[in-house]
């Protein structure tokens, strides 16, 4: 988020809502746009469609000083409850899809589940590695998701990005070091568009059965039926979190509407109209429990507004 202070309070219309006018919305319930359901009310939301949007937006918003926040597929985000006064960016309408050989060219706001689903179907593979991994593409390049069989970050050729200041640039792999969980994508910046390059295979079948046994799998030993946002925290160096979790005793534990998975001790779920605070709660419940148990400090994968 950039800094706002100083900034007036966010009430009149601003000058760039004319402009994007048909992109802005006012009021959003963004638990809606969050995988665990949870989040209060953004005063503004914007979707644009382009790149140049948002340029547009950012060169806007930047002048003016104006906070905002990036959310993409709303699977590693946890926005407070009550009202959210940062205007809030989301790409979920740039979701292009488009194969040239070896190579996809997709918007940040593609699914990442279609782009695994229509990768495999044109016979590419190295994504498939993704399968059952939410959320989307801008959010799983910036945040370098991935399984026990890979990341993205091993097909990522070049990525599209608008910084702050609204201007374009092209990064490719190696200019994001990416690491475990993390990128170093500049401060500000919204990701519009990745490249991403991928191995033919012959055999599309073949494929597909081997994203299918990763997804059936996942979903032996992850919850599949109630609203959550995949791991709370990052596997420490030659560690699971989820063990560790589970050895302190959180599986099953309980505060208002949500609760630490029966099945794995690092997903938090939505089980009765939670509120964010309690998934808070939660998650600092449980980092401080591992603490205490094993000496160990878990790293949060979720990021709280
Ligand atoms: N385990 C327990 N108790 C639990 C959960 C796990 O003892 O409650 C043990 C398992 O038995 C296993 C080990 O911990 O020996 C690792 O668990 P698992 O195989 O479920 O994988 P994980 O390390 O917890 C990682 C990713 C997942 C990804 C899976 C499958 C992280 C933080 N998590 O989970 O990614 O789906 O591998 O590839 O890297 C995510 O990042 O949001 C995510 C869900």
């Amino acid at each position: 988020m950039t800094s706002g202070e100083g900034i007036a309070p966010y009430n009149a219309p601003m000058p760039w809502e004319q402009e994007l006018a048909a992109r802005v919305r006012r009021d959003v319930e963004l638990k809606d746009f969050i995988t665990i359901r949870v989040g209060g009310r953004a005063r503004c939301f914007v979707e644009p469609k382009t790149a140049d949007e948002v340029g547009c937006l950012l060169r806007a918003l930047t002048a003016e000083g104006r906070p905002y926040r990036v959310l993409g597929g709303g699977s590693n985000t946890l926005p407070p409850d009550g009202v959210i006064d940062e205007v809030v960016v989301h790409p979920g309408k740039m979701d292009g899809f488009e194969v040239c050989g070896d190579r996809v060219h997709v918007g940040a706001g593609l699914p990442t589940q279609r782009l695994v689903n229509q990768c495999s179907a044109a016979g590419l593979a190295g994504v498939h590695v993704l399968a059952g991994v939410p959320g989307q593409v801008g959010g799983a390049v910036a945040m370098n998701a991935g399984t026990h069989y890979g990341e993205i970050c091993e097909s990522v050729e070049r990525v599209s990005v608008r910084l702050a200041d609204g201007s374009a640039v092209e990064l490719k792999r190696d200019d994001l070091s990416f690491g475990y969980r993390r990128s170093t994508l500049p401060t500000g910046a919204i990701i519009c568009g990745v490249t991403l390059r991928l191995h033919p295979v012959e055999d599309v079948q073949e494929l597909r059965r081997t994203g299918g046994g990763y997804l059936k799998e996942k979903n032996k030993a992850q919850p599949t039926r109630t609203w959550n946002f995949g791991c709370m925290f990052k596997n420490p160096p030659d560690e699971s979190a989820g063990r560790l979790l589970d050895a302190a005793g959180l599986k099953g534990l309980v505060r208002g509407g949500a609760r630490i998975s029966p099945i794995h001790a690092n997903f938090v779920e939505n089980v009765d109209d939670a509120a964010s605070a309690d998934v808070l709660w939660l998650l600092e419940q449980a980092a401080q429990r591992v603490l205490e148990d094993s000496g160990v400090r878990l790293e949060r994968e979720v990021r709280t507004w």
